[in-house]
């Protein structure tokens, strides 16, 4: 979802070449993986050079070609069906209201709750696939569905219209299959949806808090605006709970708390009016005050055991979560990379106390027990992970529970970097972990960081956010100490968003969903404008040259994001997220194009594979 949407500022000024001085000057006493960061600050990125035709050297001087990135680039595409690279080919998967009982059938356009309930949600992104290269359980997220959309109303008229859009939210699990005729959903009995009435329970350090209880004595139900995931070493998945407060709302006037307003709470939250029908998202309602306290976190779900409520991770912090990337790291650790994506936010790290398999082997999860740190990135390129707990001396007069559900005023208090929108992180071939920062068009403007007490003034650029205003994007990476469990790491650009460029201009914006596989790739998909007007997208860049192709354009209104794959990376699966924005004119997907007549159109999953079965990306 872009939360920016809407918002454009067309102010250029940018302070692009005070930073480049600032980053040249430290190239100096850095050794290593500086090369790129620096051509591409000097405009001098590969893409611009190289990505429609067979060269993918930097400079075309003379280097090998790469191996790894050998399809054809295409053009943009601004129209109502997904284009794709023509050594590759797609099915469509999953789409909206596809019921979960392996038919292959669907409930029509205008379904009850309790079908919306048994069926696939709206809104697909997130993602990852627990299986072998024919066959497996497929995690999907479903983060949102405007109402018009979903029940073809500006605003729900009953708890039932209600109860049909909460029910779109959530998340499914399916067992899929490759079959003759592609990849089908099967029955099974694993298959199931959680969505925003599902029991959930709490665990970890902030799990038994006041802060989470309401005089209600309402149990603890549901997950929200699941955005981007991640999966544990031990086969579960985490679904991230991202624009969680746009859900509530006030039915009686009333004033917002500093928490209230530094999470973004309004009287009015996105529209979606659920407060009118359900005291849970009523802030005005005292008996579920704490109510918007139980959203906002990393989830862990177990695909395998559908008796298993998900799990909320409270040692992971509340933010409006991205996405929760995991590494093992030294020690066997499980580490956890989030980001907080809303302009001006923070990246954070967790560590696990100790081996992920040692804790699951005493009963314990490697989620519960550990320390959360928030990102300082330093005009040097170094960077700093400050510990977010009553042991780091700025925070000591707070309760670990207040610094986990306030985690923003907790990040705020020990100084972190301010940066541009994090979205996905994914670590790379080379080890470093990379992370779209999808855009942010009020750095350097006038005025104040909405939500903050005292007043923060908007940053201008520094190294890390080096444009001002962004409206773009770009996307950094680090190298963390100590295997990924130190306090420091240095970090550069991999790429600015406008500088990449081919033949049409400037190839993309916006990038949001990430993914890095083993050999050195990087898919890139866009949430956001598109330069020339284009659709949504997913390119694949590779991260040693910094050259970037065009594999996989979406519909008109739509955003392109998840990534899943097979085993032997032969098979990806990604999303077309809210086609149209809902609008038969401009797209009918998955169906042939016919115009406003036609039907609605629905969010669905895409399988990619290439024609000759190789590698996705090669
Ligand atoms: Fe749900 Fe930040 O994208
Ligand atoms: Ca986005
Ligand atoms: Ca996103």
């Amino acid at each position: 979802m872009d939360a920016d949407q809407g918002f454009s500022n067309p102010s250029t000024h940018d302070s692009f070449e005070e930073v480049l001085g600032r980053r040249l000057s430290r190239r100096t006493v850095m050794a290593g993986g500086l090369a790129t960061a620096a051509l591409t600050f000097l405009g001098t990125n590969t893409a611009t050079a190289a990505p429609r035709h067979d060269d993918d050297s930097r400079s075309g001087g003379g280097r090998p070609r790469s191996p790894r990135i050998g399809f054809t680039s295409i053009p943009r595409n601004a129209g109502p069906t997904p284009t794709i690279a023509p050594e590759y080919q797609y099915s469509v998967l999953i789409p909206w209201r596809e019921k979960l009982d392996g038919s292959g059938a669907s409930f029509p356009y205008g379904l009850t709750s309790a079908e919306q309930a048994q069926s696939i949600g709206i809104g697909h992104d997130g993602m990852w696939f627990f299986g072998d290269d024919h066959g497996g359980l497929l995690c999907l997220n479903h983060e949102f569905g405007g109402t018009p959309h979903v029940i073809g109303k500006t605003a729900p008229a009953t708890l039932e219209d209600v109860k049909v859009v909460q029910y779109a939210h959530g998340v499914s699990v399916v067992k899929i299959k490759r079959t003759r005729d592609g990849w089908k959903v099967v029955d099974d009995r694993r298959n199931r949806r959680i969505h925003v009435d599902t029991p959930v329970v709490f665990s970890g350090p902030a799990a038994s808090s006041v802060l989470l209880q309401n005089t209600a004595g309402n149990p603890t139900l549901g997950t929200l605006n699941n955005c981007a995931n991640g999966y544990t070493p031990g086969g579960t998945y985490l679904t991230c709970e991202e624009n969680f407060n746009g859900y509530f709302g006030r039915t009686v006037a009333g004033t917002n708390s500093q928490e209230q307003n530094r999470y973004g709470f309004s009287a009015a939250g996105f529209g979606y009016a659920w407060h009118l029908f359900d005291p849970r998202f009523d802030l005005s309602n005292a008996a579920y005050a704490n109510e918007l306290n139980r959203f906002g976190w990393v989830v862990e779900i177990d695909p395998r055991d559908p008796s298993a409520p998900p799990v909320k991770r409270t040692a992971l912090g509340r933010v409006k979560h991205e996405g929760a990337t995991c590494v093992e790291g030294k020690g066997g650790r499980t580490v956890v990379y989030t980001g907080d994506d809303e302009r001006f936010e923070y990246v954070y790290k967790f560590v696990s106390a100790k081996n992920w398999k040692s804790m699951r082997a005493k009963g314990a999860s490697p989620l519960d027990e550990g320390t959360l740190y928030v990102a300082r990135f330093a005009d040097d390129g170094t960077g700093q992970w400050l510990e977010l707990s009553p042991a780091n001396p700025l925070l000591a007069d707070k309760t670990l529970d207040w610094i986990l559900v306030n985690t923003r005023l907790a990040g705020d208090i020990v100084g972190a970097t301010r940066m541009d929108r994090p979205e996905w992180i994914s670590r790379g071939a080379d080890g470093r972990m990379y992370c779209t920062l999808t855009n942010n068009t009020q750095r350097g403007t006038a005025g104040t960081i909405a939500g903050t007490n005292p007043p923060a003034a908007r940053p201008g650029a520094t190294p890390a956010n080096p444009m001002a205003p962004n409206p773009d994007g770009h996307i950094i990476r680090w190298l963390d100490a100590d295997q990924h469990t130190g306090t420091t790491f240095t970090w550069d650009i991999f790429l600015l968003s406008k500088d990449v460029a081919d033949a049409e201009g400037q190839m993309y914006g916006s990038p949001d969903g990430l993914w890095a596989d083993r050999d050195g790739r990087l898919f890139i998909q866009t949430d956001g404008s598109q330069p020339g007007g284009a659709n949504d997208q997913m390119l694949v860049a590779d991260i040693t040259t910094g050259a970037v192709r065009r594999l996989f354009t979406g519909v008109k209104g739509c955003e392109v994001t998840g990534v899943a794959l097979t085993p032997d990376q032969r098979t990806m699966f990604v999303n077309v997220q809210h086609p149209g924005d809902g609008d038969p004119a401009l797209t009918n997907f998955p169906e042939a194009y016919t115009g406003a007549t036609g039907p609605v159109p629905r969010d669905a999953t895409i399988v990619i594979t290439r024609r000759d079965g190789k590698v996705i990306g090669s």
